[in-house]
């Protein structure tokens, strides 16, 4: 479904994506690691066509994405439904008077049929249904988060790129959450920093460095029980603590 040459990128003179490579299976569910500014979120807006490498290539579906192709009105218009992403902050996202209207946007921008009946099915399954006529910017960042996921699970999307999506999520909401995307029959990518939720989210892991390339593409497992690999990604850490008296320091791959 999804294949990168030699993807890379810059924002002006600051690379942040330096020759990527990987190729993604439809259906699969893969975890994207890396540390603050290693470069995931930037990676996934490349995948949602929101910005274009500097060099190599992008396949969507055998499809070469670029700015050029997006310009075609119908073309862009498949892509839009197929692919989504789910932003970061969900601040970002929101935009509409009322939870209704967030949800039903992108349907009414594709012209879909049976939009009521899509919008109250995804609003009842995120449980954020009672809150269909109240605006979203008066809703809490986890109840945000789920009008942000709704809107785009309404479009039936096969490729679903979420970036952080638990992070403004209660234990309980972020159990369920887990429980819903094993579910789910698309493939996703999903952004995170958190060790212990990653191996939940998918089997496969792609990690990147703080140098911005791929350190490691494979079994998520593999690289979580892997000290070294963690140390060359940055993502163990030392601190110190105390164990009864003693008071020394260690490394940790604990999340906070
Ligand atoms: N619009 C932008 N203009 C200039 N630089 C940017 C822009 N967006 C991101 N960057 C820079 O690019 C680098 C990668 O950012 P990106 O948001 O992709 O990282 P990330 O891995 O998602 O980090 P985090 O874990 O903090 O979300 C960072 O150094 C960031 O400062
Ligand atoms: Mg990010």
């Amino acid at each position: 479904m999804i294949r990168i040459e030699n993807l890379s990128f810059s924002y002006e003179d600051k690379q942040v994506l330096k020759d990527i490579n990987f190729s993604i299976k439809e259906k699969e569910k893969v975890v994207l690691l890396g540390i603050n500014g290693s470069g995931k979120s930037t990676l996934l807006k490349i995948l949602n066509g929101l910005i274009f490498p500097d060099r190599g290539s992008y396949y969507f579906k055998d499809e070469l994405i670029t700015e050029k192709r997006l310009k075609d009105k119908e073309f862009a218009r498949k892509f839009r439904k197929s692919n989504v992403l789910l932003f970061q902050s969900p601040d970002s996202m929101i935009f509409n008077p009322t939870v209704y209207d967030e949800i039903a946007f992108g349907l009414r921008q594709l012209s879909q049929d049976g939009i009521d009946e899509k919008v109250r099915f995804w609003a009842d399954k995120l449980g954020i249904y009672r809150y269909l006529d109240r605006s979203p910017f008066e809703l809490s960042g986890g109840e945000k988060q789920k009008v942000c996921l709704a809107s785009i699970l309404v479009l039936e999307p096969e490729l679903l790129l979420l970036d952080e999506p638990t992070a403004n999520l209660d234990p309980r909401t972020t159990g369920w959450f887990i429980d819903f995307l094993s579910e789910l029959d698309t493939t996703v990518i999903t952004t995170t920093h958190n060790l212990s939720l990653a191996p939940e989210l998918g089997e496969r892991g792609i990690v990147l460095s703080e140098d911005h390339t791929v350190i490691y593409d494979g079994d998520i497992n593999s690289f979580i029980d892997n000290i070294d690999l963690l140390k060359k990604a940055n993502l163990v850490h030392t601190h110190y603590h105390r164990h009864g008296k003693l008071k020394h320091k260690h490394y940790h791959t604990h999340d906070f």
